[in-house]
């Protein structure tokens, strides 16, 4: 089978190798839909500490069910699959609370462990979710959706308040449309204009603010003055996650789900005297990924726009490094295997 392996940053190298063979529990999955992301991006430009090469990347996947190993029942061949790419232990104080997201000693596919950029991939089956009824590009959209979902589940959003989320990219969009459909209303704020717009007709947010144009004055305005309850940084810019603590409402909670390698500081006494509570969101759960796939049939997310880029297998290591300049307009890109 073939398999694009990312030999060292900047170099991606298409191989053949050898095809798995599912175990007890697992299953064999033929590849249909990769999507790519900040992540493999970081990976491909070499600015991702701690990571090694090779790494075969991918972990937002799609595919079908081509082969089936014992004690897998709920799944037959054919079947068409998302892939939870988290391999927790089980075991840890995390995973035993049911928090599998941040256990001790996860793996994520494509970042701690090769990943689904690759024609076939075996993944037990207990990772896998059905994903009747979405196309196969539906279905590799999910994972990067859930992070957005987790963080608006972390906020515990409620019907009416204002949310403020920051950073338009695709986690800041996840994080819209699930504040959205939780009832909130939403101020998107970015420093790109084209991106506010795309949120405003896609999410859809009810308010945008350019963080170049006096933000806290038009948030103000905006919330007549009480200032979001909720704030949700999705820029994975250190200096906007600090401006946040000022754009909270007294009692509010600020969410980081996008993330720094760097130190974050904040003003105590502003911390304190609005009582805020500072949350981090990492991956995402079982039931995150239930609820985008609901949401997705129930025909709540426009996943044709969401998608902006795509490339077949072959031809991706080509296309790659168009997809890392923002002036192309990508969102998501997606790389496809097979013709349908
Ligand atoms: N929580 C998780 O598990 C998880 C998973 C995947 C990605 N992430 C993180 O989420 C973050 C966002 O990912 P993405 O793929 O959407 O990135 P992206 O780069 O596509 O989007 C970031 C957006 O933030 C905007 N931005 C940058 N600086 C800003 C500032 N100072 N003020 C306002 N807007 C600003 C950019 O214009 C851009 O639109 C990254 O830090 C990424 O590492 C977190
Ligand atoms: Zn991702
Ligand atoms: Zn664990």
């Amino acid at each position: 089978m073939k398999t694009i392996v990312c030999e060292e940053p900047y170099r991606f190298v298409l191989k053949e190798t050898e095809t798995p063979v599912p175990a007890a529990g697992e299953a064999l999955i033929k590849i249909r839909r990769i999507g790519i992301c900040g992540t493999d991006l970081h990976a491909y430009r070499g600015n991702q500490p701690f990571f090694t090469y090779p790494r075969i990347l991918g972990h937002e996947l799609s595919g079908e069910i081509a082969g089936l190993g014992p004690e897998t029942s709920g799944f037959a061949l054919g079947d068409r699959v998302t892939v939870m790419p988290y391999l927790e232990c089980g075991k840890c104080i995390a995973c035993r609370s049911g928090r599998t997201n941040c256990c001790t000693s996860l793996l994520t596919l494509g970042v701690h462990c090769d990943g689904g950029m690759q024609e076939y991939y075996v993944m037990p089956v207990d990772h896998l979710i059905k994903a009747d009824g979405l196309s196969l590009d539906q279905a590799a959209v999910v994972e990067c959706l859930c992070i957005g979902a987790h963080a608006v589940e972390r906020a515990a959003l409620r019907q009416d308040e204002f949310a403020l989320v920051i950073g338009a990219g695709p986690i800041g969009l996840g994080a819209m449309k699930y504040a959205k459909l939780a009832g909130a209303k939403v101020i998107a704020m970015d420093i790109n204009e084209e991106r506010l717009a795309f949120c405003k007709s896609w999410a859809p947010a009810d308010y945008t603010v350019n963080v170049g144009n006096d933000p806290l004055r038009h948030i103000a305005e905006i919330t007549g003055g009480d200032m979001p309850t909720a704030v949700l940084d999705a820029t994975g810019n250190a200096k906007s996650m600090e401006a946040s603590f000022q754009y909270a409402a007294n009692g509010g909670r600020i969410v980081f789900v996008g993330l720094v390698k760097s130190d974050i500081t904040f003003n105590d006494p502003e911390f304190h005297r609005k009582e805020l509570t500072l949350m981090s969101s990492r991956n995402a759960t079982r039931r995150n990924f239930e609820q985008v796939i609901d949401s997705i049939r129930g025909g709540h997310v426009d996943t044709d726009r969401f998608i902006t880029h795509k490339s077949s297998f072959e031809q991706m290591i080509g296309v790659y490094d168009a997809w890392l300049k923002p002036e192309t307009g990508v969102i998501k890109a997606m790389v496809e295997i097979g013709n349908d």
